[in-house]
């Protein structure tokens, strides 16, 4: 099962991650549903590979999440991890309108507000090729969350948080 323990996908559904990486939602993600019948778009060929060879009954794709290569109604679902609290309002907007284009269904999990830690923070990050990149970062409270997505909690807990919104409406 994935974390907090809910599973993409349906009967006959398909699930996105709208950015991958080699981190364990991954592992996770490709356990919960051996059977396949997802996509998965992140924006490096390497990591999208890596993906790849753990999902051997699905598909990973290249791609940006603001602006997903899935076409309108293509899943029932879109679950993206770690991935929402780094983007600034702009591309919040943006993220939330492709991911109701092409599903009917967004779950949002991410990194849980703790006490003490700035709830929005620009870092400087350093990648194991040694180049730094400052990020944009956010920690969220399930209702936080699940306000900005107009859903409801489906998971609070100490390290992440997670929230899901359900459109009746094609956007
Ligand atoms: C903190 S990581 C989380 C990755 C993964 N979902 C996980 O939980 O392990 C955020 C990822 O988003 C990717 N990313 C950033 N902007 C993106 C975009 N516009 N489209 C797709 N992926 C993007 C980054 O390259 C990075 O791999």
């Amino acid at each position: 099962m994935a974390p907090g323990g809910f599973a993409p996908g349906g009967p006959g559904g398909s699930a996105t991650d709208g950015a991958n990486s080699r981190r364990r939602l991954w592992h996770r993600l490709s356990d919960a549903s051996p059977s396949g019948g997802h996509r998965r778009a992140g924006p490096s060929p390497a990591m999208v590979a890596v993906a790849q060879s753990r999902l051997p009954a699905g598909v990973a794709v290249v791609g940006d999440a603001l602006n997903l290569p899935f076409a309108d109604g293509a899943f029932d679902h879109v679950l993206t991890g770690y991935f929402y609290g780094h983007l600034p309002l702009d591309e919040r907007t943006v993220f939330l309108s492709e991911a109701r284009r092409v599903a009917g269904e967004l779950v949002v999990i991410d990194t849980a507000l703790r006490p003490g830690v700035e709830p929005e923070q620009w870092v400087e990050r350093m990648l194991n090729n040694g180049s730094r990149h400052r990020i944009y970062k956010r920690y969220l409270t399930s209702a936080q969350l699940t306000g900005e997505l107009g859903g409801e909690v489906l998971f609070e807990g100490q390290s992440f948080v997670a929230a899901r919104v359900t459109w009746s409406n094609p956007s």
